[in-house]
């Protein structure tokens, strides 16, 4: 992904950024896997709106469950939306569009969707209740709201190694600095709650990196995305973290990939609500 798109989501104070070291993230994601509190609720004709979609990897299977119901993904970077459109057009998914937009400010009519899907978006929005209002605007009475984001403090990454469990506070303070929301997946509920939603109910679950691919994959990732030079300079910047603790914190990084007991997670906290009618 292009440096300067980088630079804008900084600009922009979104934390993850749109680099190559974290789409491949992004990449492993599927409505089967990061949307499965929501698919029994889909069914054919649906129209839903996709926030924060990204380069649209869950979006693809949520496209295909509404199918030949519209579904529209929208993202406040063009180039995701761009990835996404390529990504709908390569996999023959003839229902879905893509358009850049803010959660904020979403530019659809009030109650035109049945579903409005959410993940890992409004943990970024410094705004929830904004976020969350225009959401509940855009859905028609009856309709369902879905949103899954992350519950930081209680990722883990074990066995310890020194300490490098400050590493993951050093990514929640990063994100709170940037306006973001480091427990939003247990807050989720509340938010929806405020808004007035009813007939909320909420899951959590951990995304699990053990298999050895997948320890191998969590330490490619987090070498290349949390120890790039660009979040460094972030995490000094606002005073969390120093370059020695980040060279600290990467060889730890790497024993914890050697160690065979090697277990994280990414905890996740899942809210759906209803319009009410
Ligand atoms: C962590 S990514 C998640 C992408 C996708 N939903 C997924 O889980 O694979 C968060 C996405 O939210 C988008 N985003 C952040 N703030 C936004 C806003 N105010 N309006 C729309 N999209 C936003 C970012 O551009 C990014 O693509």
């Amino acid at each position: 992904m292009s440096g300067q798109a980088d630079t804008e989501a900084q600009e922009q104070n979104y934390t993850m950024g749109y680099n190559e070291e974290f789409q491949v993230l992004l990449r492993r994601r599927s409505a089967a896997n990061n949307a499965s509190q929501l698919l029994p609720r889909l069914s054919s004709g649906m129209r839903l709106l996709d926030v924060g979609c990204g380069p649209g990897t869950i979006s693809m299977g949520l496209a295909d469950v509404v199918a030949p119901g519209e579904f529209i993904g929208v993202d406040i970077e063009e180039s995701q939306i761009e990835m996404a459109r390529a990504a709908a057009s390569a996999g023959g998914h003839k229902n879905a569009e893509f358009e850049v937009a803010d959660a904020v400010n979403l530019p659809f009519e009030s109650n035109s969707f049945d579903v409005v899907h959410a993940h890992a978006t409004v943990m970024h929005v410094p705004d929830t209740s904004a976020a969350v209002a225009e959401m509940m605007r855009v859905l028609r009475p009856g309709g369902i709201i879905s949103c899954r984001d992350m519950i930081l403090s209680s990722c883990f990454t074990e066995p310890r190694h020194g300490d490098f469990e400050i590493a993951w506070q050093v990514f929640g303070k990063l994100l709170s600095a940037n306006g973001g929301h480091p427990e939003m997946g247990k807050e989720i509920k509340g938010v929806l709650h405020a808004a007035g939603f009813s007939d909320i109910a909420v899951s959590a679950s951990f995304e699990c990196f053990a298999a050895k691919e997948d320890v191998d994959f969590f330490h490619g990732f987090a070498q290349g995305w949390f120890f790039s030079d660009q979040t460094m300079a972030a995490a000094e910047k606002i005073g969390v973290a120093s370059a020695e603790d980040m060279d600290r914190w990467r060889g730890l990084l790497d024993q914890w990939q050697a160690d065979p007991a090697a277990f994280s997670t990414i905890a996740w906290g899942a809210a759906l609500g209803v319009k009410p009618g």
